[in-house]
């Protein structure tokens, strides 16, 4: 890019920062937490339609299927993040190389296939999430109220994830407790 486009470049992201509202700072906070939550949101879709995939357990069909469920839910809320970005004129990673470089949350495979271990791990990545929005949410402040209400529409469905999961998991405890197994080990 020469001198000439690179002026052009800033001047029509700064007009479009303007059209929207905000100041070209608050537009750059903005776009970088909603890039580091998109990548986020992929890397949770991977790890949870794989996991649908590969989990085993007595309570098998109900954990594929909420896995399965959740995945796409992810995948929306990558699309939502996706149109937010480009409304600021900002621009989405490209490559997984950049998505895993840019992520708040770790991915985390699930190597082991026991269903009870992948909701523990599905739990503590829904709380992954959860606490992102809360904190992009609380630097947003009232400087985006568009952002920000689609901040909360993305945190009220993770919450409502780590609920799900959480339930099958307690499911399974109960379960286990009346067959006077207790909880699987070091869970
Ligand atoms: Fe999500
Ligand atoms: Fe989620």
């Amino acid at each position: 890019m020469n001198t000439n486009e690179k002026q052009n470049c800033t001047d029509s992201e700064n007009a479009c920062c303007k059209g929207m509202g905000m100041d070209r700072k608050t537009c750059d906070e903005v776009l970088h937490q909603l890039r580091r939550a998109y990548c986020d949101e992929w890397l949770a879709f991977l790890q949870y339609w794989t996991a649908a995939q590969v989990v085993k357990g007595v309570m098998r069909p109900d954990m594929s299927c909420e896995l399965m469920e959740h995945a796409n839910e992810e995948l929306g809320h990558a699309r939502m993040l996706a149109d937010r970005i480009q409304t600021l004129c900002g621009e989405i990673p490209l490559t997984p190389q950049e998505i895993m470089e840019n992520c708040n949350c770790a991915f985390v495979a699930p190597s082991d296939p026991c269903g009870y271990r992948i909701m523990c791990q599905s739990i503590a990545s829904e709380r992954c999430a959860i606490a992102v929005y809360n904190r992009i949410l609380k630097m947003i402040g009232d400087r985006d109220p568009v952002t920000a209400r689609i901040i909360l529409e993305i945190l009220e469905d993770e919450v409502e994830h780590e609920y799900e999961f959480r339930q099958i998991k307690e499911d399974i405890d109960a379960s286990r407790e009346a067959l006077g197994m207790g909880k699987p080990a070091g869970k």
